[in-house]
């Protein structure tokens, strides 16, 4: 669905923008030449038998809108569906058969009109429109609308199976947006990093020789700082926007963590490896969610 829509404002765009005449290309292939989703501009337009007979840009382009209408109400069909199975998931689910309502009753008439009026100004407005709300607006209703959203999102992740298998148990994630995710993915960085600093506070107690303690104090060292004011400080930022610093910290965590485990040495086998491991892997996960958010709104 989203890559479907993203062909929308770039066919009507070219229906108003003059095509090289000097390729010798049916018009179809053309006309989705122009478009960055070559593939699929040409499946689509295909499946349509008024393609066949199309004789202008403008007829393909009015062939595409009734493909927008008609998987825009296919959309709504499968959300309605989704509502029914996943009653926690209502207000989000919603909020997207809003925005596809908007979609079929505003945009496509919109868009009709303006291919059929021929006037230039008025069409070349509203496929800017169009692409406009690809950008902003389309591209996160879809990506939110998805009921694998946490899969989407995990699949943008250096660890997407420890990322999936993070966030699933939450039951906060399922009506999350990217920000809540990202959000969620901290806490836990930071819940795993206190968890392990008392293990380690645990271990000092009992350990077996100077060299080993030595190691579990320096692990120490940079897991207080890490747990006490790092973390808490990059879910702070992350609420506010923050997205840079946010990012700076988390990833300095998994440094730490690094540092924490190059300590042991020889006899010194580290008793942390799993956990530095864990939190290294997670501090990645959190960092490319947060990647992703500050991509979105910047
Ligand atoms: C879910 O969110 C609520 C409200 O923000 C919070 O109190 C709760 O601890 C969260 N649950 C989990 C499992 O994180
Ligand atoms: C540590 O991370 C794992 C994810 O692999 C998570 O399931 C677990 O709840 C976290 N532990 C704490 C104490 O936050």
């Amino acid at each position: 669905m989203k890559a479907i829509l993203f062909v929308f404002p770039f066919v009507l765009a070219v229906a108003y923008f003059p095509i090289s005449q000097c390729q010798n290309l049916p018009l179809i292939e053309q006309t989705c030449k122009q478009t960055p989703y070559y593939g699929l501009c040409v499946t689509l337009l295909k499946s349509d038998p008024r393609s066949k007979t199309a004789g202008d840009v403008q007829a393909i382009a009015l062939i595409m809108v009734d493909i927008i209408k008609a998987k825009a109400g296919g959309a709504l069909q499968h959300i309605e569906r989704l509502k029914q199975k996943y009653p926690a998931l209502r207000v989000p689910l919603s909020a997207c058969k809003d925005r596809f309502n908007a979609i079929i009753i505003g945009d496509v008439p919109q868009a009709v009109e303006a291919l059929t009026k021929g006037d230039p100004k008025f069409a070349v407005d509203a496929a800017n429109d169009a692409a406009l709300e690809a950008d902003s607006f389309i591209v996160p209703v879809i990506i939110q609308c998805d009921d694998n959203f946490i899969n989407q999102i995990c699949r943008r992740t250096p660890f997407r199976d420890l990322c999936i298998a993070t966030l699933e148990p939450n039951t906060n994630s399922s009506s999350s947006d990217v920000k809540g995710l990202a959000s969620i993915m901290a806490n836990i960085v930071l819940g795993n990093a206190s968890d392990t600093l008392n293990y380690i506070e645990g271990l000092i107690k009992q350990a077996p020789d100077p060299q080993q303690e030595r190691a579990l104090a320096n692990c120490a060292e940079l897991y207080i700082p890490v747990v006490r004011y790092e973390l808490p400080q990059a879910i702070d930022a992350l609420s506010k926007g923050h997205f840079g610093f946010a990012n700076y910290c988390i990833a300095d965590a998994g440094k730490q963590a690094d540092a924490c485990e190059k300590g042991f040495s020889g006899s010194a086998k580290s008793p942390l490896s799993d956990r530095n491991n864990l939190l290294k892997s997670l501090c990645g996960i959190a960092v490319a969610i947060i990647n992703l958010l500050a991509k979105r709104l910047s």
